[in-house]
């Protein structure tokens, strides 16, 4: 071993006597890995029973260059600010491990090894609890929304109640008119909410994404149609099959879609073009329009529930549809521009390259 870690050198080891074992002993049994690599020597020169246990193969223990390729990896070609002091993270032997190196003079790399796999379970946890907090801004949300037309709904018969006797039937009729307008609100929302728990468990399935395209095309091309909206679609080869749930999917996109049309409304020449496209293991579905668009202030809500510039809108069509895709592994993205137009991306998971399905 180097004079560096001789006893007289080590703080640890100055005070002999019964100080010195509790310290090697501490060093030994911890929770902790402790790995201290000599740099010069390419050799191992400490390891504790935690490490040891940690970074065994089945045959053998790990020795200085397996240790070096698994915990410092860019070891000779980053900086040693990139490395010294950084935590990392590793997955190994099913293991969730956080490391941090540090350099003790210029010839020692002292490595300390959490084993956080606990930790990040508990973080998931954390994480749900989270979202918890979130249904109960939803649930408030819906209690607000659903509040809001009932109240009117009760006013307005209260007084035709009142005044049935003496109001002309034309009174009598704007009346009624007043509270069905309500009532469809409050039935436009509970459609929007029924997409919630639709889908709690996705069934995943290989898509042959030109086919599913051109199938949602026709369903909704009458509609768009009728608004003067011109759609196009491209599937960029290689692009085949995704991952997905149709109906997860066809509710996505038919979001995404109703949202374009709107932002369509009363444009010049109103256009819709998707288009799909590898990228990465991924195939990216993106949904352009050249509508009003949006400043990046307005796009900072964009995935509030009950985030609307409508007056009859929901504000959760774009939550919704994000929870979607975030179940069918996929992640979704917007870039927008204020009187440009939108494109909304959703990237799902290729698929398997064979027989249409
Ligand atoms: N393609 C788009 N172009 C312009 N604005 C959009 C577009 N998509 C979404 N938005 C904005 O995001 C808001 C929220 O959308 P969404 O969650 O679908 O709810 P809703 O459509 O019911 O308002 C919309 O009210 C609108 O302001
Ligand atoms: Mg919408």
């Amino acid at each position: 071993m180097d004079d560096f870690f001789s006893a007289s050198n080590c703080p640890a080891m100055k005070n002999k006597g019964p100080g010195n074992c509790l310290y090697a002993y501490i060093m030994e049994n911890i929770d902790l890995g402790i790995v201290i690599l000599g740099l010069k020597r390419h050799e191992i020169i400490f390891k504790n029973k935690f490490a040891s246990e940690l970074f065994q193969d089945a045959k053998e223990k790990l020795g200085y260059k397996a240790l070096m390729t698994l915990l410092l990896p860019t070891y000779g070609e980053s900086s040693h600010n990139e490395i010294i002091g950084k935590t990392n993270t590793l997955w190994y032997k099913n293991r969730l491990l956080g490391y941090t190196p540090y350099m003790i003079s210029d010839d020692f790399i002292w490595i300390i090894i959490r084993d956080i796999t606990e930790r990040s379970r508990l973080e998931s946890i954390a994480e749900a609890v989270n979202s918890m907090e979130n249904t109960s801004y939803i649930f408030s949300g819906i209690r607000h929304e659903l509040g809001n037309p009932i109240n009117s709904i009760k006013m307005t018969l209260s007084v035709l109640k009142k005044n049935l006797a003496h109001y002309s039937t034309s009174a009598v009729e704007r009346f009624v008119d007043r509270a069905m307008t309500e009532i469809s609100r409050v039935e436009f929302l509970l459609q929007a909410l029924k997409s919630f728990s639709l889908f709690e468990n996705p069934d995943i399935q290989n898509v042959h994404v030109e086919d599913f395209i051109k199938r949602f095309i026709s369903l909704v091309s009458n509609d768009l149609g009728n608004a003067g909206i011109k759609t196009n679609y491209v599937v960029v080869p290689p692009v085949e099959h995704i991952s997905a749930d149709p109906r997860l999917l066809h509710q996505v996109i038919l979001n995404l879609i109703t949202n374009a049309s709107d932002a369509l409304h009363n444009c010049e020449n109103p256009q819709i073009m998707i288009r799909a496209e590898r990228k990465e293991g991924f195939v990216a579905i993106t949904i352009e329009d050249n509508g009003i668009g949006m400043t990046e202030e307005e796009q900072t809500n964009l995935f509030k529930p009950f985030y609307t510039t409508k007056q009859r809108g929901t504000g959760l069509g774009l939550m919704i549809a994000l929870k979607m895709v975030t179940l069918m592994k996929g992640n979704m993205e917007i870039k927008s521009y204020k009187d440009i137009g939108t494109k909304v991306t959703i990237f799902i998971p290729e698929g398997r390259h064979d027989a249409r399905t």
